[in-house]
């Protein structure tokens, strides 16, 4: 029987400091969560699965509830989930209202033969599969979002150039703070999930990594599991996520996420994050962002969690 572990993150990019502690207390919460269910000799999937919910109904995280709003507005809320026993997988993106984006990547992943779905019409599905909706414009993230169109028209900018050059040649673009979950389960399988808003300010139709296997998340027994976090654009160039998988063949993961993110620095250069988790349930952090926000469990360690980047 294998060890039971859990990894999962609450983003990179730039945290404030008056958010450190809440951040953490909810990736924390995410753990748990997902860990109880392994404990429980549930899958891999239902664990990873149990922990982004956990995070999408967390407001502080930017992922369902707390999704930050596109250039118009409007959330279009991102999700993608892999079992890496029958590397399956599906994602699911542009949702406007579906509480849990992440259930709805399940449902597709299970219930159709797709690996992508966006827009009104997958939303439809969730509906007919009874998944709650709500409203995900909260007001914490339109005033993030009337600030930004600000600062827009202020003109200090340091992401996505051509956007901003599209956008009245000037603008500014936060990371994303993607949630993610890893989770080795009793039987040794391994599962990937992940869940965004997005990027705030994105040109509304933009689809990030978290629902494209392969960028944002990927599982494979054989290899090991791997989220990405942060600028999708670079994860999906880069096709992170199945490379620090790819090089679990021969390395730890901590060992797998760091020479992939030391590769993407030197490629695409910062902006990124990467959890990894290996056949052995040995787990990898890795970002060359300001901060990261991750919270592990195991058996041997119990609940341990890290603001990484903070002094
Ligand atoms: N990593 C989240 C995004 O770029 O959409």
């Amino acid at each position: 029987m294998a060890n039971p572990t859990i990894i999962v993150h609450g983003g990179a990019g730039n945290w404030p400091k008056n958010k450190h502690a809440i951040g953490l207390s909810g990736v924390r919460k995410a753990a748990t969560r997902g860990f109880q269910i392994l404990q429980q000799g549930r899958s891999a999937i239902q664990a990873v699965e149990a922990a982004v919910i956990e995070m999408e109904d967390n407001p502080i995280f930017n992922a369902g509830k707390g999704s930050t709003l596109n250039f118009e507005g409007n959330v279009e809320a991102d999700a993608g989930i892999m079992d890496g026993k029958t590397l399956r997988g599906a994602g699911v993106a542009l949702l406007h209202q579906v509480k849990n984006p992440i259930s709805l990547a399940r449902i597709v992943m299970e219930k159709t033969d797709h690996a992508l779905l966006a827009g009104k019409t997958v939303e439809r599905l969730g509906e007919a599969y009874g998944l709650p909706k709500a409203n995900l414009r909260l007001p914490e993230r339109i005033r993030q979002w009337k600030q930004a169109r600000r600062e827009l028209e202020n003109g200090s900018i340091k992401y996505f150039s051509r956007n901003l050059k599209l956008v009245h040649d000037k603008g500014r673009l936060f990371l994303g703070d993607t949630v993610g979950a890893l989770a080795m389960d009793q039987r040794g399988n391994l599962a990937a999930a992940d869940s965004t808003g997005g990027v705030s300010l994105k040109l509304p139709g933009r689809i990030g990594d978290s629902p494209i296997l392969g960028a944002g998340l990927y599982a494979d027994n054989k290899l090991g599991a791997a989220t990405a976090t942060g600028v999708g654009e670079i994860a999906m160039r880069l096709v992170v996520s199945k490379a620090a998988c790819d090089e679990m063949q021969s390395l730890t993961a901590q060992r797998a996420a760091s020479k992939t993110v030391r590769h993407v620095t030197r490629l695409a250069g910062r902006g990124l994050g990467i959890l990894s988790l290996d056949r052995e349930g040995r787990y990898g952090i890795a970002h060359n962002t300001l901060h990261l926000c991750w919270a592990a469990e195991t058996k041997d360690k119990g609940l341990v969690s890290q603001m990484v980047g903070s002094r």
